[in-house]
């Protein structure tokens, strides 16, 4: 079965990795999406660049041009509504985005997250996860809710921790994870195999257990 390709919106704040696998992934011809906006709260964003060199429209917003948080993620998601999204990706978007603004947003954003969550929310998940002495480190997308880095887990990838490894190791082991993961996950919201129906469906089926990479491909 053929879908109109999917309307993708990306949010990122930092170098854009992760928009840079998808957009690659697009080019091969294995994601079937369009990329209608590519947003960030740091006009110096790699991911901006990537963006206009790939012809999709960006827009850099600045949070001190807002009087409050609010503001600010209610004039972001405004722009990325009438870019016509009909799935926001936060690609490395570092910021907590208000829950009013992410409610309307309700099944239909996805973030992805250095940490295999629950564990380690927020920042420096590589040095938490080697302070921890975890044996296993990974990434995780998830369906975007108010808590940061919360909602509902839809899919991750696992690594091993080696004696050896450091955070930069542990991250750049784990970026690579990253960039297949999170162009699976979002061509399999293309495809419809996974959905939001009050909670994350795979196959028809509410998903219980995170998907992995194989499941996915
Ligand atoms: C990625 O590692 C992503 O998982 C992380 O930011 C990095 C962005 O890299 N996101 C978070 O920490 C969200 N809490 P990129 O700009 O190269 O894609």
């Amino acid at each position: 079965m053929t879908h109109a390709p999917l309307k993708v919106a990306v949010l990122a704040s930092g170098r854009g990795s992760n928009l840079a696998a998808l957009i690659a992934a697009r080019d091969a011809g294995s994601l079937p999406v369009e990329f209608v906006l590519v947003g960030s709260d740091k006009a110096s964003a790699g991911a901006l660049l990537l963006a206009e060199a790939a012809g999709i429209p960006a827009l850099a917003l600045n949070p001190k041009d807002y009087p409050d948080r609010p503001g600010f993620d209610r004039a972001l998601f405004a722009r990325v509504a009438a870019s016509g999204a009909e799935l926001l990706v936060l690609a490395g978007f570092m910021r907590v985005i208000d829950g009013a603004v992410v409610a309307e947003w309700e099944g239909r954003a996805i973030n992805i997250h250095p940490s295999l969550l629950p564990k380690y929310p927020g920042l420096h998940t590589h040095r938490r996860c080697l302070e921890a002495g975890d044996a296993e480190h990974g990434a995780s997308v998830h369906f975007v809710t108010a808590e940061l880095d919360g909602g509902p887990v839809v899919a991750q990838a696992r690594i091993p921790v080696g004696a050896g490894d450091t955070e930069i190791s542990l991250a750049e082991r784990l970026l690579a994870e990253e960039h297949r993961l999170l162009p699976a996950v979002v061509g399999a919201i293309a495809e419809g195999r996974l959905r939001w129906n009050g909670a994350a469906m795979f196959d028809g089926q509410p998903l219980t257990t995170p998907l992995t990479l194989a499941q996915l491909s």
